[in-house]
């Protein structure tokens, strides 16, 4: 088939690089001309495990182009994806205006039948918008569609969550779209839900909700573990064991970020409240979030007394491991927080040096170039995001480099009577605080 991708960020270069890949002929369009020449050339601006390889893959066999033009997208595809940046307000609420934008757009170029999806993260009834502007801004009597189609990736295995999808959600009320856009998904053999418009635009945002809430209760959790003596990692276990519950998105922590969680949760809490049903149990959500991490700096203070002049090392400032993603992430508010009690912060990521060069935080802070090198001469070791390589350190090399040993560990990667053994004082999040046994 051929389909149309309006917005080659995240989201819509790995929707559109998956659907060239199963066989469809995908146009993408992004209004960034320099964005647009480096992806012709096989380079993606991001890093995604496995993306850079499909994107070059389908360019090559033709199955995939990259347009400035929107015009030339219209033309191309049966089925017109719009993947636009929905960024927050300052309350909290959607800014949709790159939608209504393209819309507008779609509406000036459109003269046979199209499938309009939306396909950015948008509040409930924003379909109902898309298609009253599009009628409003289209030749008389020209035949369209709109449809809801959710994408529910995430960044680090984007592209496993697009091939192997949990389920498809697609919204709409024309069986005429609704036909089109399941032959469009024919290839993933996944579990179609078909809904109405709005029920679908909802599922978004309760997902992500859901799933955020699952956090702050298991962060909630942690607090009452520290002080009651307990093991949150057991908490989890042994809750998570019930498969109504499940393991997954129990890990405490530093608390969620990225560039949905916090973003969608706010704008959740705005439509609920537009609609006149308040959803209160996420502004809870949000505050245990906040707490989370204001909870681990005075554990910090707790142990240095001063965070003045204290060389810190942190691990890890993407948001999450497996990407360099450094928007909305924990660990670079950790570090502002640090820097701005007068912390000298040394930092190593992974992935996510280039991206955090470009923060403002950059100029506060020293970037090394390895793990070992910013622990070198730290009073304290500060881990922030949980990638692999953190918890494959030998930890009698990090203890002999680090001048004092002592380990907060945000995102409990390390066993803390192991840490001890090593020498370490150690302190977790749901965990206690382990003083060094010395060996
Ligand atoms: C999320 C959703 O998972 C995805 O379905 C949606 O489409 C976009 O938003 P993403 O933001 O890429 O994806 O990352 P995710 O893996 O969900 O993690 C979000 C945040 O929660 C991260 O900061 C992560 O560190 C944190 N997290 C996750 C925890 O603190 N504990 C957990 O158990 C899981």
């Amino acid at each position: 088939m051929k389909l149309t991708i309006i917005g080659s960020g995240y989201v819509g270069l790995t929707t559109g690089a998956c659907f060239a890949d199963v066989g469809h002929h995908v146009v993408c369009v992004d209004n960034d001309e320099r964005k647009v020449k480096t992806l012709h050339e096989g380079k993606i601006p991001i890093y995604e495990p496995g993306l850079e390889q499909l994107v070059r893959k389908n360019v090559a066999s033709k199955r995939l182009r990259f347009t400035t033009s929107t015009e030339e997208g219209v033309d191309h595809g049966e089925v017109l994806f719009i993947a636009v940046p929905t960024p927050p307000q300052p309350d909290g609420s959607v800014d949709l205006s790159f939608m209504e934008k393209v819309a507008r757009e779609i509406a000036q170029y459109l003269d046979s039948y199209r499938v309009v999806v939306d396909k950015s993260t948008v509040p409930v009834k924003t379909g109902e918008r898309v298609a009253q502007t599009i009628r409003r801004y289209a030749r008389p009597g020209v035949e369209f569609d709109v449809v809801s189609n959710p994408e529910f990736l995430r960044e680090g295995s984007a592209v496993e969550d697009l091939m192997k999808p949990d389920r498809i959600v697609i919204g709409g009320n024309s069986d005429r779209a609704l036909a089109i856009m399941q032959k469009v998904y024919e290839p993933f053999m996944a579990p179609v839900l078909v809904t109405d418009i709005n029920s679908s635009e909802l599922i978004k945002h309760a997902a992500n909700s859901f799933l955020a809430l699952k956090i702050s209760y298991i962060n909630a959790i942690s607090e009452i573990c520290e002080a009651a003596g307990a093991d949150v990692l057991k908490v989890a276990d042994g809750i998570g064991a019930d498969k109504r519950i499940g393991r997954e998105f129990l890990n405490a922590g530093l608390g969620y970020g990225g560039s949905c969680f916090p973003k969608d949760i706010a704008a959740f809490i705005a439509i609920s409240e537009q609609l006149g049903t308040p959803f209160n149990l996420l502004k809870e959500v949000e505050r245990i979030n906040a707490r989370q991490i204001q909870r681990f700096i005075d554990g910090i203070r707790e142990a240095l007394w001063l965070l003045k002049d204290k060389r810190l090392a942190v691990w890890g400032l993407s948001f999450k491991p497996n990407t360099d993603d450094v928007r909305s992430s924990v660990a670079v508010s950790l570090v502002e927080r640090l820097v701005a009690e007068g912390a000298h912060v040394v930092a190593y990521d992974p992935k996510a040096m280039d991206k955090a060069r470009e923060l403002p935080l950059a100029g506060k802070i020293e970037l090394a170039p390895s793990a070992m090198e910013a622990a070198s001469g730290a009073e304290a070791l500060v881990i922030a995001t949980e990638w692999p390589e953190f918890s494959a350190v030998d930890l009698s090399e990090l203890r002999e480099k680090m001048r004092t040993p002592l380990i907060f560990d945000g995102r409990n990667i390390f066993d803390p009577g192991v840490a001890a053994s090593f020498g370490f004082q150690y302190r977790g999040i749901g965990r206690g605080v382990v003083t060094a046994r010395t060996p």
